[in-house]
């Protein structure tokens, strides 16, 4: 009963918010869980071409805002005659296997799984029809450092190059009462979409750095629910990392909250968080590595994909009525076949080679840059997530 109140109210919520937004006269974007409160951006014309072939149109990048600064990658001026090898992580359902679909059609692509479940990986890839030749699963449990390791070491030893690195999987456990733990005894939702791609980021950005592919990229999915700048991100409990005195103590419930404020657990609030560190980490790999390896680094709201994997901890009736809600209320709904193309688009677009940048799709599926909310964008919380995170996970 207090759960289905729960997703009432957060509908309702919602819904609430829905109003107010009829209201700004300065949003020219319709879509409602797609708008920065107060954004300015000018929509640009349909891109029917990229549903049939990524990257063969590119884009129109929309500039109004952007945080940090940003710096372009060297025009792709040098073609390499080879695929493109693209590890995308929880690629076993969702956004992660739209993409690697996507991206496996294009016949320009080897896309690498890295998954936690082999099978449901490989079944995954044969449901939706990808060629054997266009990708490899391999085995990455993100809740697990010592998995991270081992797939870093796996690849390292395949010998296959780098090109692009997309940090995609998650879990949401909005209905958790208690917390749960990775190996090393970090919350989950924040060990595993945050710690465990750190951890990966940081110990294969060397090998992006040595590919010879025309545009090397790192990508990590972010959410509008991270930003309070947007009417998603102001759903409560709304993102807030404080003054991480938690995830200083290492989030372990034990000696410290496992939330990084330090506050009492929260399931759905500990996903904003880790989605808050997500687009923190690129900023701060793009503020650190951008001039000196050429990698273009970004994040990324791919669009409401209201009926993916990651809402399978929710109860059955928000799991009913938020696919209709985001599609005829807030119009914010994107199909994950869209959502895929989108995230396809990050991975291999020749137009969206700038740096630290978090796009977004307007509502005729044009990517803009968007504008982070203030503490998704505050250089000196990212400085500090960095170096208490290269702690958390042994690098430091
Ligand atoms: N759905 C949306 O509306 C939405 C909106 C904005 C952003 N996003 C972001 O999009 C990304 C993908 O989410 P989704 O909606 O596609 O959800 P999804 O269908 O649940 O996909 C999540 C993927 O993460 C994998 N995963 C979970 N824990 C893992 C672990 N410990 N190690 C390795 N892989 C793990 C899952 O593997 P299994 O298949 O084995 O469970 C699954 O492949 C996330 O970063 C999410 O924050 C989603």
């Amino acid at each position: 009963m207090a759960l289905n109140l729960q997703a009432a109210s957060l509908l309702q919520s919602a819904a609430a918010m829905h109003k107010d937004v009829k209201a700004c006269g300065s949003m020219k974007e319709t879509s409602l869980f797609g708008a920065p409160i107060g954004g300015k951006f000018e929509p640009v014309s349909s891109l029917e071409l990229r549903r049939r072939k990524v990257a063969v149109s590119p884009i129109r990048a929309q500039t109004a805002a952007t945080t940090p600064a940003v710096t372009n990658s060297k025009p792709e001026s040098k073609k390499t005659a080879r695929k493109g090898n693209v590890i995308i992580t929880g690629a076993s359902s969702g956004l992660g296997l739209a993409t690697a679909k996507a991206l496996s059609e294009t016949g320009e692509w080897h896309v690498i799984m890295a998954c936690r479940n082999f099978l449901k990986a490989e079944r995954a890839a044969k449901s939706v029809g990808m060629a054997k030749e266009n990708y490899t699963i391999m085995h990455l449990d993100l809740a697990s450092l010592d998995s991270v390791r081992q797939f870093v070491d796996s690849y390292k030893k395949s010998g296959r190059p780098l090109d692009v690195l997309v940090c995609n999987a998650a879990v949401y456990l909005p209905t958790a009462k208690e917390p749960t733990y990775t190996a090393e005894g970090f919350e989950l939702s924040v060990g595993t979409n945050h710690l465990g791609h750190f951890l990966l980021a940081r110990l294969l950005l060397d090998d992006l750095k040595e590919s010879d592919y025309p545009s090397k990229r790192l990508i990590i999915v972010g959410s509008i629910t991270g930003n309070t700048n947007t009417l998603a991100g102001n759903v409560p409990p709304k993102a807030n990392l404080g003054d991480l005195r938690g995830l200083a103590g290492g989030l372990n419930g034990v000696a410290s909250s496992p939330m990084i404020d330090g506050g009492e657990f929260d399931g759905a609030k500990a996903y904003k968080d880790s989605k808050v560190c997500n687009m923190l980490t690129m900023q701060e790999f793009h503020r650190r590595y951008h001039e000196e390896t050429g990698v273009t680094f970004a994040s990324l709201y791919p669009g409401c994909i209201a009926e993916t994997g990651l809402f399978r901890e929710h109860i059955p009736l928000f799991r009913l009525l938020f696919p209709p809600f985001q599609k005829y209320i807030t119009k914010g709904y994107v199909s994950e076949e869209e959502a895929g193309l989108r995230l396809a688009q990050v991975v291999s677009d020749p137009s969206l080679t700038k740096s630290g940048v978090y796009w977004s799709w307007n509502k005729n599926s044009a990517s803009f840059e968007n504008q982070l909310s203030e503490e998704a964008s505050d250089p000196e919380k990212a400085r500090k997530v960095w170096e208490v995170s290269e702690k958390l996970v042994g690098l430091a």
